[in-house]
């Protein structure tokens, strides 16, 4: 059998609708060739003789995806947090990204980067680069090399941007990209894949825009920017295109909606009934950014529109302007984000409850993906498998309110005792394994086959 085919045997919860939490106390979850067969009470006789993995008493839950962040953010992050979008990026986010064209700073950052995110509850993740070309590829090998799933984007950039951090023209920055593009196909990587990634429309010309959606149309290839993140922002894009009716249409536009990737767009907090319907016409995911829409005061996304209205939804970390990797945290700030949309703004739409935010966090963005998030048959096994016995309490709680329990709580002794990626073991801590466990130390995906 493979390295993919098991069962694990634990406390397991994930979602199947948005609306409330499955949980299976001392249940197996069935994975073959790194897909789910689902989550039994006891071990179907089908699956007898199938590698047992016993983790008793451990919360087994599907893997997050953090659907928007900033890998060259990464070093600076917890700074700058009382600065304003477009005042953050000239001081704190353009000085920094320059960085990257030194490949060596690049190769320091982008490994820390690459570590704390193999370490953190993400399992897929679709991330923004710098402009460089080369630095970009560096991040996708180390990304690639942690055995997580990505998309990663090489930043486009011409116009409205400090000279130091700004390419020479629509020409020369589709051409780097296209460049990218074929040295990243024929490096060949498993785990990691490209994105197309105009930063957002007031850096970007009218013919990098367009030369950009006929590069996604003709490629097939995916696509990530910013939308309606911050009023300055928006006022910005109606000066910059007057012609246009609302900022979402400055995208589609150019073409940049259209084709067979998908698409996703990070905040849509004040994204008018014209910018929604746009985004629906073309399945648009919105990437939610709850702890970044706060820290650099932007606004509070009406995240239940968005879930009411049948919209793709997932749940991004935004770092650096959110200062956490932790899709945990993440989590609770967008349950906390969305009670304040309640109270202040939105009366009759109600706030999100942690069942939902957390479907937002698995189901919602690992679609992106693909089947990705759930334990339902089909799913590819991305899992975190948790030890809670150090979040200390006297309190009787059923396995879906321990998770529930554990995502506001994970700072405070929630440790991860392994991550799974499409079935595949990517972080192993042989310490909370428990009496059962292999002799080796895995630390990261190079030494999975070690593994039995
Ligand atoms: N808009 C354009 N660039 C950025 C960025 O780097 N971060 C955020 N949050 N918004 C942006
Ligand atoms: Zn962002």
């Amino acid at each position: 059998a493979s390295q993919e085919t098991f069962a694990i045997r634990g406390d397991i919860v994930w979602s199947r609708h948005a609306s409330n939490l499955q949980w299976a106390k001392d249940g197996y979850l069935v994975v073959v060739d790194g897909v789910c067969k689902g989550v039994f009470q006891e071990l179907p006789a089908e699956y007898e003789g199938i590698d047992v993995r016993d983790r008793t008493g451990r919360l087994v839950i599907p893997g997050m995806t953090d659907i928007h962040v900033h890998a060259p953010q990464y070093a600076f992050r917890g700074l700058g947090m009382d600065l304003e979008l477009l005042e953050w990026l000239n001081t704190h986010t353009f000085p920094e990204e320059k960085k990257y064209a030194d490949l060596s700073y690049a190769d320091r950052a982008y490994s820390i980067f690459a570590d704390d995110m193999l370490h953190s509850p993400t399992t897929r993740a679709v991330v923004f680069g710098t402009l460089h070309v080369e630095p970009t590829e560096l991040l996708m090998d180390k990304l690639e090399a942690t055995g997580l799933k990505t998309f990663v984007g090489k930043v486009n950039m011409d116009r409205n941007s400090p000279d130091y951090l700004c390419e020479k023209d629509a020409q020369a920055s589709l051409a780097d990209t296209v460049r990218w593009l074929d040295e990243v196909e024929s490096k060949g990587y498993v785990n990691t894949k490209p994105i197309l990634t105009p930063r957002f429309t007031p850096t970007c010309t009218d013919e990098l825009m367009e030369g950009l959606g006929r590069l996604k149309q003709e490629r097939g290839l995916p696509l990530q920017s910013h939308l309606s993140e911050n009023l300055s922002e928006i006022d910005w894009v109606h000066g910059l295109a007057p012609w246009s009716s609302c900022y979402g249409q400055t995208y589609e536009h150019a073409g940049q909606m259209d084709g067979e990737g998908h698409v996703v767009m990070a905040h849509c907090n004040y994204s008018t009934d014209e910018e929604i319907a746009i985004m629906k016409k073309h399945g648009v995911f919105v990437a939610t950014c709850p702890q970044s829409n706060m820290q650099l005061s932007s606004g509070i996304a009406p995240i239940r529109r968005y879930l009411v209205e049948g919209m793709n939804v997932g749940l991004g970390t935004d770092v650096a302007g959110g200062a956490s990797l932790s899709m945990f945290r993440a989590v609770a700030d967008l349950v906390g984000c969305s009670k304040l949309r309640w109270r202040l703004v939105d009366q009759n739409l109600k706030p999100l409850s942690t069942a939902e935010a957390f479907y937002v966090a698995t189901v919602g963005g690992g679609s992106f993906f693909g089947k990705v998030g759930s334990f339902e048959e089909g799913y590819e096994a991305d899992i975190l498998v948790l030890d809670d016995s150090q979040i200390r309490t006297t309190l009787e709680c059923d396995p879906s309110e321990r998770v529930e329990r554990y995502m506001y709580l994970a700072e405070e002794g929630g440790r991860m005792v392994e991550k799974y990626v499409a079935g595949r073991l990517v972080v192993r801590d042989d310490r909370l394994v428990g009496s059962k466990a292999p002799a080796a130390v895995l630390t990261s995906a190079a030494a999975n086959t070690t593994v039995s």
